[in-house]
C-alpha cells in the first residue's frame, strides 16, 4: 500500500473509532451474533458490575470471550496461562475449554477481585483445574521452568508490562502455541499515543510485526486482540 493509502486507512480507522455511537451498534451486533454467555458468565458479569462499577469495564466482552473460548478449543490446549484475572470471566472461558486434564495458571495481584473469580470457578466446576497465583505476574512467569509446554496464553494486565510478558512467555510456548494480547488498539490511541500505556502497546505492536519468531495478526475485535503464533 502507498503511504497515501496508509494515511487514508489511518484516517478511516480514527473516524470509525471516534464515531462512538456507530461503533457501539456494531459492537452490539457482534455480541448478538457470537455464541452467548451462559448463566454463570452472565451472573459473574452482573456481580462484577454491581460490586466494582468503576472497574467492570476491564472485563472482556462476550464476543471476545467467545473467540478466546473457541481458540482454546481449536488449539487443543492442555496448558494455559492467563496474565490478568480480575473477577475471572476470561479465566473461566479458558478453563472450561481446556482438554481433559488441562490446567490454567492464572496470575493477578488482587485478592479482592480474584475472590469473586474463585467463587464463580467453583460454581462452574472448573476450580480444580486453575492454579491462581497472587503476585506480580512477571515474578510468577519467572518461576516457570523454561520448557516449551504452554499451548495458549492470554495477556490482559498492566499494559507497560506486556513486552516483558511476551518475552518471558516466548520460551515457554510450544511451537504453534498462541499468545493473545488484549487491548492492542488502546481505543485507537496506538495511532497517536498519549500515555505510557499507549506508547508501550504501540511500540510492542511495531516490534511484534517485525519479529520473525512470531506470526502476528491484530484483530479489530473489542479494543484490539493480537494473536501471536510461535513459529
Ligand atoms: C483488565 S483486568 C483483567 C480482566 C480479565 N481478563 C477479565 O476478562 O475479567 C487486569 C487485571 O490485571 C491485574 N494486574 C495488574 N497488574 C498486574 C501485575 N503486575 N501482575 C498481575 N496482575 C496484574 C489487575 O489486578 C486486574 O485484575
Amino acid at each position: 500500500m502507498t503511504a497515501e493509502g496508509s494515511r487514508e486507512l489511518d484516517d478511516a480507522m480514527l473516524t470509525v473509532m471516534s464515531a462512538g455511537a456507530s461503533a457501539d451498534v456494531v459492537s452490539d451486533y457482534l455480541i448478538a451474533h457470537s455464541t452467548p454467555a451462559d448463566d454463570v458468565l452472565r451472573d459473574l458479569a452482573a456481580e462484577t458490575l454491581q460490586r466494582f462499577p468503576d472497574a467492570a469495564g476491564m472485563q472482556v466482552s462476550p464476543d471476545e470471550a467467545a473467540l478466546i473460548t473457541m481458540l482454546v478449543r481449536l488449539v487443543g490446549a492442555r496448558t494455559a496461562v492467563e496474565v490478568g484475572v480480575f473477577t475471572g470471566y476470561s479465566g473461566l472461558c479458558i478453563a472450561r475449554a481446556l482438554q481433559p486434564g488441562g490446567r490454567l495458571l492464572a496470575c493477578d495481584v488482587s485478592e479482592e477481585w480474584t475472590s469473586v473469580a474463585r467463587r464463580y470457578w467453583e460454581r462452574a466446576g472448573v476450580a480444580d483445574r486453575i492454579d491462581l497465583r497472587i503476585g506480580p505476574a512477571l515474578d510468577t512467569l519467572r518461576t516457570l521452568a523454561p520448557d516449551p509446554v504452554v499451548d495458549i496464553a492470554f495477556v490482559d494486565a498492566d499494559k507497560t508490562g506486556y513486552p516483558l510478558y511476551v518475552q518471558h512467555l516466548y520460551p515457554r510456548m510450544r511451537a504453534n502455541g498462541v499468545v493473545l494480547l488484549d487491548n492492542t488498539l488502546r481505543g485507537g490511541h496506538v495511532l497517536e499515543p498519549r500515555s505510557d500505556d499507549d506508547r508501550a502497546i504501540a511500540g510492542l505492536n511495531d516490534a511484534l510485526v517485525r519479529d520473525p519468531r512470531w506470526e502476528t495478526v491484530l484483530l479489530p475485535l473489542a479494543d484490539g486482540l493480537t494473536m501471536l503464533r510461535k513459529r
